[in-house]
Order: structure tokens, then C-alpha cells, then sequence
């Protein structure tokens, strides 16, 4: 297993709630890789700290010989970091196609140099974006939306378009939160083909999710965390039948 994302003894605290507690866990290269617990178990805050949107406590995330912890979620989303929000987080009163946009990665807009002398080239490759951003809504199925605010979209396709803003970004590693939660049984099908392709595409992605059956029949691989701790890993079969993953989502 090749080690391309190792986290070590990652721990996040809130008073005295241990939102992560010495969390240690590692991700290959093209792994799907279901990141699963009960309510309040830390994955939602394990995502915010890889993603730099909470400062860690304590410990290293090391991600392509970087290390992460410490580094602001700019700059690790420019490392080919991207992720979904478990309560969505799209800019609502904007364009659907203006979403994706926003959601590039190394644009020449968003450098100081003179935009007077850059001009041309920031046009040129706007309008190189807006062909991109039409051709990932077509992708997703959402092509016909492109114009409509993100506010009137249903949830299942506001889920559709965090992901679409997620392949616009063209990050490696991709940390969806609950993908499906909320999400009519017709819209999880179109979501779960998406999640395929993206994997195909080569990308890492790593997902919390609650459903029994995605979890056994879409990982590779499932990390089962309670209490900030990682409790078992191993094939989705494995983790199943595992007594503490039995007994904890009983209690
Ligand atoms: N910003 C915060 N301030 C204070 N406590 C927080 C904050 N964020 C999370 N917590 C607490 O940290 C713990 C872990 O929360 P987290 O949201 O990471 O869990 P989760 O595994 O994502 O749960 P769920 O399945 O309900 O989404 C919980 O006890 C939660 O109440
Ligand atoms: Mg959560």
C-alpha cells in the first residue's frame, strides 16, 4: 500500500470534547475509501483539519511530502485538496455555472500582477473556464441549469453541483461529506456513477457516509472512527462484521 497520505496522531479539541484524539490513519492513490462512525464520532471535524479549516491541536497530516497541518485551506486546496460540506456551502444567489467557475483552480485572476497588463489573457482563459464549467454541468447532468441560481436547484442537485465544483477544482484527493445524505434514491444512483467515474479518473476520494449498502458495495477500504479514534479498518466485509462496529452502532 502506498502510503500517500499519512495522518498521525491528529487531535482536535473543543472544551473538553476530544473531537479528534490521537486520529492516525493512511490513504493510497486511487483508493475509495468510506470513512464511517456514529454521530459525533469526528469525521466532519477530520475533514475540517485536513482541509485547513480548523487549526489541528496536535500531530501531522503528510500528503505528497507536504505537510499539511499549519498550512491555510488556500494553500492546501492548491496542493489538489478539495472537498464537499456536509451542509453544502454553495453560493446560493449566484449562477450554477458561476459555482463551478469560482471553483478552478490556478486562475490568472486571482494574481497581483497588473490585471491592465494581463487582461487579455485573463479573458481568454475566462471564457476557456466557461466552456469547462458547461462541459463539467453536462457531466453531472446539471447543463440545462447552468443559468439558474444554485438556490433553486432541489438538494439532490445542489449535492450534484458540490461535486461538479469539486471535479472543476481538479484535486487529487477528494473528501465528499455525506454525498448522499438527503438525496432522492434516483439522485444516489447519478451520484454514485459520478463517484465511480471519478474514480476512474484516478482520484483518491474519501467519503463519510451512513448507508450500509453503498458503504459494502463502494469501497475499497472502510475506516470505522468513534470518540475522535480510529477503531478498525479494513475490507467493508471486514468492518462490518467487526464486534466494536456492531456494538457501537447499537448502543
Ligand atoms: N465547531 C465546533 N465547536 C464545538 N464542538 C464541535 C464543533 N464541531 C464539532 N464539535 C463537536 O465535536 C464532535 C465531533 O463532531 P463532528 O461534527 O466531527 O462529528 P461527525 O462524525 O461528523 O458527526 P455526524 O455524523 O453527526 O455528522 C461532536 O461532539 C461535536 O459536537
Ligand atoms: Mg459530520
Amino acid at each position: 500500500m502506498n502510503q500517500w497520505l499519512t495522518v498521525e496522531n491528529l487531535s482536535k479539541r473543543f472544551g473538553g470534547i476530544h473531537a479528534l484524539d490521537s486520529f492516525s490513519c493512511h490513504f493510497g492513490q486511487g483508493e475509495v475509501v468510506g470513512l464511517i462512525g456514529p454521530n459525533g464520532a469526528g469525521k466532519t471535524t477530520f475533514f475540517n483539519v485536513l482541509g485547513g479549516m480548523l487549526p489541528a491541536d496536535g500531530g501531522s497530516i503528510r500528503f505528497c511530502s507536504k505537510q499539511l497541518v499549519g498550512q491555510s485551506p488556500h494553500r492546501i486546496a492548491h496542493f489538489g485538496v478539495a472537498r464537499t460540506f456536509q451542509n453544502l456551502r454553495l453560493i446560493r444567489q449566484v449562477p450554477v455555472i458561476e459555482n463551478v467557475m469560482l471553483a478552478f483552480r490556478h486562475q490568472s485572476g486571482e494574481h497581483l500582477v497588473p490585471l491592465a497588463i494581463r487582461w487579455k489573457k485573463v479573458r481568454a482563459q475566462e471564457s476557456e473556464n466557461h466552456e469547462k464549467a458547461l462541459a463539467i454541468l453536462k457531466k453531472v447532468g446539471l447543463l440545462e441549469k447552468a443559468d439558474d441560481l444554485a438556490d433553486a436547484l432541489s438538494y439532490g442537485q445542489q449535492k450534484l453541483l458540490t461535486l461538479a465544483c469539486c471535479i472543476a477544482s481538479d484535486a487529487d484527493l477528494l473528501l465528499l461529506d455525506e454525498p448522499l445524505a438527503g438525496v432522492s434514491p434516483v439522485m444516489i444512483d447519478i451520484v454514485l456513477e459520478k463517484l465511480r467515474e471519478l474514480k476512474n479518473a484516478g482520484k483518491t476520494l474519501v467519503v463519510i457516509e451512513h448507508n450500509l449498502e453503498v458503504i459494502m458495495n463502494e469501497f475499497d477500504r472502510v475506516i470505522f472512527m468513534d470518540s475522535g479514534r480510529k477503531v478498525c479498518e479494513g475490507l467493508p466485509d471486514e468492518v462490518r462484521n467487526d464486534p466494536r462496529v456492531i456494538e457501537a452502532y447499537l448502543k
